[in-house]
């Protein structure tokens, strides 16, 4: 009786276990569909140094597509053309582009626990 209680147990550590280390593994595979945004560095020394550092967002398409019409987002967020809208992180904070919907509400917002899911390094 006891014995079986550890295994389970020891399964369920274990599989928790793994589930963590895919949340927080900050490298992901790109999936077809999604989107890889190219940050432009501004002027400063600051910008070119962070772009060095932390990698630019990604934007799974197509889990977005599943759970969402097209509407949703098309055009009233964002043109139906890679590169044409802009975004920022200000602009998420206000509520606008990604922010519409990443504000901690509809779906996860931008705190310290979220900042790699959308900024990863991806390997094709
Ligand atoms: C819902 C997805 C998402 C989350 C969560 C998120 N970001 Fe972003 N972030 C973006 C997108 C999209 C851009 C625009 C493309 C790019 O530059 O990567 C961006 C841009 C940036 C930039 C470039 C300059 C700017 O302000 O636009 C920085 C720096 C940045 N994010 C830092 C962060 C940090 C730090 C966190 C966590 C506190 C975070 N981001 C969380 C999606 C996200
Ligand atoms: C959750 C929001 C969202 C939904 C829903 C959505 N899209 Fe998009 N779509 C985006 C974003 C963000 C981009 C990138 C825009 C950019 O780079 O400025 C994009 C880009 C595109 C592009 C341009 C791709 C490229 O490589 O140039 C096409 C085409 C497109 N979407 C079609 C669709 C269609 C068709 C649907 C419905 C089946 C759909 N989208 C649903 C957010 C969405
Ligand atoms: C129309 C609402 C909507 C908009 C706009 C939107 N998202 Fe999302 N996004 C969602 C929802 C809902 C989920 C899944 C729920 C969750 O995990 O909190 C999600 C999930 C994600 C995920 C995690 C996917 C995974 O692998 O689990 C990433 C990364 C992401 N969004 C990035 C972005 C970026 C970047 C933008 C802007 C370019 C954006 N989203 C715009 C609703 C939206």
């Amino acid at each position: 009786m006891s014995k079986q209680k550890t295994t389970i147990h020891q399964v369920l550590g274990f599989t928790l276990g793994c589930l963590l280390l895919a949340i927080i593994s900050p490298v992901t595979f790109a999936a077809p569909g999604d989107l890889q945004y190219e940050r432009r560095a501004n002027d400063s020394a600051d910008a070119a140094a962070e772009l060095q550092s932390f990698p630019p967002s990604i934007f799974p398409h197509w889990i977005h597509r599943i759970n969402y019409r097209c509407d949703a987002c098309h055009d009233s967020l964002f043109e139906m053309k890679r590169g044409g809208t802009e975004v920022t992180m200000e602009l998420m904070s206000k509520g606008k582009v990604c922010g519409a919907c990443h504000n901690g509400k509809l779906a996860f917002g931008s705190d310290f626990q979220s900042c790699n899911r959308c900024h990863v390094v991806t390997k094709e």
